[in-house]
């Protein structure tokens, strides 16, 4: 914006502006969030001053001991030197089906619980099985907005996708809006993540009945991103075995993959390790065109013994014995690890006051009928700005943050938040500084 280095703003304009020409990206609000975070981390150091970081979706808290020293004792017995078996360790095999049935009430036999090189992993192995399944479904459903990430892994791989902004389709108008994708017979997999990155919206039991039984009609696979495990913090699904439970496809169809990531529920994202659930049903069965890539026709064995074994052949050894450490204690009732990242959800709750105080407005803020949880994320604008002019703005006065203009959202008017890297002693100066911006900007 032409006048900020007219008017004081919280950090330097003058570096910010030189900085934001000297970085050659035509539009910051089109970086993507490591060349952002180039940016930001260039201005921090020129000026010294430290910025309101949301622009990154990195745990902020550190991991649960027990998982540390289950990976320590496991290297100590010499697990470094093995190659660990491509569908898991058994004692993560098991904890992983405990973990599902405990904190989901759903029955998956461990031999379909699969570790994997983070959730990222998971969602490219996948791909690579659910896509090629059938010659005539070429096609990805994306429910965006969604994480960027995987759809640069689809152009990676060469494969189709389409995608719409479910923000219009809530509740019962969704049906129409997936049949009216699903009824052409191209798409061979919907993804979506619940809670949702970017939006933290989460999906209703309604809309998971719509589409769990969309996928049985129309035989499509549902990818269920569950990257923000248990964390819906209206509700309790911290308790092992006890109702409620975090919502899930798998109540609706048997065409389900659940991808299940530890880097946030259980601030593990360094460890590289993740789980992929594959129904009973799905695993088992038997789909002729895989032949095409693969040496058998079933599911589960083009899973293990093709994509996962010619990605990376298994899951880092030791990170398996530190995964199934901490889904022991937590099935066990030992580890409540729930409670741990309800921080993220406090931390939201008085940031998006502070945003609201300030004259920005929440962008997606309803499940159907009830106001969104407070979490990981959130997403705001500012009146009469759009995304990539707010976000651009927003550096002036010591604020970064990412445009959902990057995430499949029609909304461009919204920025994302991640309120991870936030801590609480950082409230004061996010709230001058969006006083500041305010005072400029109404
Ligand atoms: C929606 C979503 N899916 C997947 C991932 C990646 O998870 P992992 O760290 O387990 O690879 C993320 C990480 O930010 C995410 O937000």
């Amino acid at each position: 914006m032409g006048d900020t280095l007219t008017r004081k703003t919280p950090v330097d304009a003058s570096v910010v502006k030189n900085k934001l020409e000297q970085s050659g990206l035509e539009k910051v609000g089109l970086a993507s969030i490591r060349e952002l975070v180039r940016l930001v981390n260039e201005i921090e150091k020129e000026t010294g001053e430290k910025y309101i970081r949301m622009e990154m979706g990195v745990p902020g808290l550190p991991p649960a001991q027990v998982g540390i020293e289950g990976e320590i004792n496991a290297l100590k017995s010499g697990v470094a030197s093995k190659y660990p078996m491509i569908e898991g360790v058994d004692i993560l095999k098991k904890e992983i089906s405990r973990f599902v049935k405990n904190f989901m009430n759903i029955e998956v036999d461990e031999k379909n619980c699969i570790p994997t090189v983070g959730s990222m992993q998971g969602a490219f192995a996948s791909f690579l099985v659910s896509c090629r399944r059938d010659i005539k479904k070429d096609t990805t459903l994306f429910i965006d907005p969604g994480f960027p990430v995987q759809k640069m892994q689809h152009n990676v791989l060469g494969f189709k996708h389409e995608t719409f902004d479910v923000y219009n389709y809530r509740g019962d108008k969704l049906r129409a809006k997936l049949e009216s994708y699903l009824e052409k017979g191209n798409i061979s997999t919907i993804l979506y993540s619940n809670p949702n990155n970017p939006s933290w919206i989460c999906f209703t039991e309604k809309e998971l009945q719509i589409i769990g039984e969309l996928a049985t009609k129309y035989d499509v696979i549902v990818m269920e991103d569950l990257a923000y495990f248990a964390m819906d913090f209206r509700k309790d699904l911290s308790k092992p075995g006890v109702a409620p439970y975090q919502s899930s496809v798998a109540n609706y169809t048997g065409n389900y993959i659940l991808l299940i990531s530890s880097s946030k529920s259980f601030s593990y994202a360094g460890q590289r390790i993740g789980m992929m659930v594959i129904s009973n049903e799905l695993f088992n069965r038997q789909f002729p065109d895989l032949k095409r890539f693969f040496k058998t026709d079933g599911f589960g064995y083009s899973m293990i013994y093709g994509a996962l074994y010619s990605l990376s052949s298994g899951t880092s050894h030791s990170a398996q014995y530190g995964l199934a450490a901490m889904l022991k204690a937590a099935n066990d009732g030992d580890l409540d690890f729930v409670e741990i990242v309800k921080e993220y959800g406090e931390r939201a709750k008085i940031m998006k006051k502070l945003f609201i105080d300030n004259g920005f407005e929440i962008v997606y803020d309803m499940d159907e009928n009830e106001p969104l949880a407070d979490g990981f994320y959130f997403t705001f604008s500012y009146p009469g700005m759009d995304s990539l002019e707010l976000l651009e703005e927003l550096l002036y006065y010591g604020i970064s943050a990412i445009s959902l203009v990057t995430t499949g959202s029609e909304r461009t008017e919204g920025i994302r938040a991640c309120v991870s890297q936030i801590h609480r002693s950082r409230f004061k100066d996010l709230e001058h500084r969006l006083q500041v911006f305010n005072e400029h900007h109404s």
